[in-house]
């Protein structure tokens, strides 16, 4: 029995280290594109925990779809995906599409999440006409498997992700400060 809980812990404690791992690759990518913008004298974007919901929320809709030359950053324009029940994503971030008009979402598939074609997917595609707004002041990203999906926001009410209907519950900050705490937790329980 107790070598069973081991085991289960064991696997739970390595899953929340992909989980930060995930967490990584966002905060590499956040940074590359305020390098970037920066580069182009703009002003940094600050995170905003409900574009970062929504953007989680997309990629894990994205997660099992393989990457081509015709997915994610490649996309030709104006033949982007319809995403399927996306009031219900808005919805469960708090959010509706009054708030969210203006934002932009972008997805982009790159095996393994490999940094450096993580930033270029971004940084030197289509994408870039975006990033280089003046309008966008805050952005959330996620990522799941080979997906990262970033949502720009703006400032104005048509596009600054505030709450709808709902009120804010802070989800996407809340679930990795609840995981570093597991995993303390578990280190304690293992030795
Ligand atoms: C950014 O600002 C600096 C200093 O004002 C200027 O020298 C540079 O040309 C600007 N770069 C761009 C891309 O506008
Ligand atoms: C995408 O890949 C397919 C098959 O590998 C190829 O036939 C097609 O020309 C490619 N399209 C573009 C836009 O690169
Ligand atoms: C985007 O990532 C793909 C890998 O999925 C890579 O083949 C492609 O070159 C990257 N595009 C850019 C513009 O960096
Ligand atoms: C942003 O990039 C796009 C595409 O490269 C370009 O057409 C546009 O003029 C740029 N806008 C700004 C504000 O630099
Ligand atoms: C969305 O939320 C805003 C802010 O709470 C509210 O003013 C607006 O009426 C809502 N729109 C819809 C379509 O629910």
């Amino acid at each position: 029995m107790a070598s069973l809980q081991k085991l289960l812990l064991l696997s739970l404690l390595f899953h929340s280290l992909l989980i930060i791992k995930c967490d990584d690759d966002e905060d590499n990518l956040l940074q590359g594109i305020n390098q970037y913008r920066s580069s182009l004298n703009l002003t940094a974007l600050t995170k905003n925990d409900r574009a970062e919901c929504l953007a989680d929320e997309i990629a894990e809709q994205f997660k099992n779809q393989p990457c081509t030359n015709t997915t994610g950053s490649n996309t030709v324009p104006g033949t982007e995906p319809q995403y399927s029940d996306y009031p219900k994503l808005l919805a469960k971030c708090h959010l509706n599409v009054t708030t969210t008009r203006d934002g932009q979402i972008m997805p982009a598939c790159v095996p393994n999440l490999d940094s450096g074609l993580v930033l270029s997917n971004f940084t030197k595609s289509q994408y870039s006409g975006y990033l280089n707004g003046t309008q966008y002041t805050g952005i959330g990203i996620g990522s799941e498997d080979n997906w990262i999906v970033v949502v720009l926001t703006t400032s104005t009410p048509e596009g600054n992700y505030s709450p709808g209907t709902n009120s804010d519950n802070g989800a996407a900050s809340l679930t990795t400060i609840s995981h570093i705490v597991f995993l303390f937790i578990s280190f304690l329980l293992l030795l």
